[in-house]
């Protein structure tokens, strides 16, 4: 079971502070302000359409922020590269999974541990990452010919192939069975728990938040309307109304 309370977390890992990003006239993300500790599980969470994904995006390099600023591990990475993330240490998986489809699962994560190794360790800590996931018998596969569930399990793989000090989630339960969600939530858990990495995960299936998550962010219209404890926090009348007010 889960064991939160006897789990020291640690310092300031990330510190976002204002965040905003326009599309045209649409503020998808709203003077967002976060921090994340080592070792934080951080459940983010929302009505579709909230600013998540963007939130991500900016933490990670793929959008620039309008304004406001982001630092990891001490290190100012406001607009800063996807690359440049990726080696200061975020990993990410992405809500619409895009392997490298004409490469087999070895070959996908091997491209990721190359930024940390020369290719035969690179290829060495790929395969203990792919066995980490639970996916050594699919080794040689083609990644275009998995089925969604490998899929994902593979985007884990390749988040966490750079070696990060944070793992961004972007839905990595949509889609799979009860079975398969239990089995995330053991393999997530132990990514904070014994590896002492910080997690932000974006996901729809609130008892997965409410079991992995230290705290819970909530966005909506790209703002944070509440942050705490995840059961206080889905208790919130402003959350529980931003969720009725939605189609989910
Ligand atoms: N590249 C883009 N260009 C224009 N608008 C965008 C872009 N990316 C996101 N948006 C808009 O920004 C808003 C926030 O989108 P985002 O994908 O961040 O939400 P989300 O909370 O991840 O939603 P979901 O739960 O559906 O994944 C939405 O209105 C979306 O249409
Ligand atoms: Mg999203």
């Amino acid at each position: 079971m889960m064991d939160t309370a006897s789990r020291s977390i640690g310092k300031e890992l990330l510190r976002a502070s204002g965040l905003v990003r326009r599309f045209g006239g649409l503020v998808a993300v709203n003077e967002v302000s976060l921090n994340v500790t080592h070792r934080e599980i951080v459940g983010l969470i929302g009505p579709n359409g909230a600013g998540k994904t963007s939130l991500f995006n900016i933490l990670s390099g793929q959008l620039g922020p309008d304004s406001g600023n982001v630092s990891f591990a001490g290190q100012d990475i406001t607009g800063a590269s996807a690359s440049v993330c990726a080696r200061a240490g975020i990993g990410r998986t992405f809500q619409i999974v895009k392997p490298l489809v004409s490469l087999t699962v070895h070959e996908n994560v091997t491209v990721g541990a190359l930024l940390n190794y020369p290719l035969a360790t690179a290829r060495e800590k790929a395969e203990e990452i792919i066995g980490r996931v639970g996916m050594r018998s699919l080794l040689d596969q083609q990644a275009g010919s998995l089925t969604l569930e490998s899929r994902k399990r593979l985007e884990l793989a390749r988040a966490l192939s750079i070696e990060p000090r944070m793992l961004l989630l972007d839905e990595i339960l949509a889609g799979l069975n009860a079975s398969e969600i239990n089995e995330s939530i053991h393999l997530i858990r132990s990514f904070a728990h014994q590896d002492g990495l910080a997690v932000i995960m974006i996901e729809h299936n609130l008892h997965a938040v409410m079991s992995l998550a230290d705290k819970v962010i909530v966005l909506d219209y790209g703002r944070k309307i509440a942050e705490g404890k995840p059961e206080v926090v889905v208790r919130d009348p402003a959350v529980v109304a931003a969720y009725l007010g939605s189609d989910d």
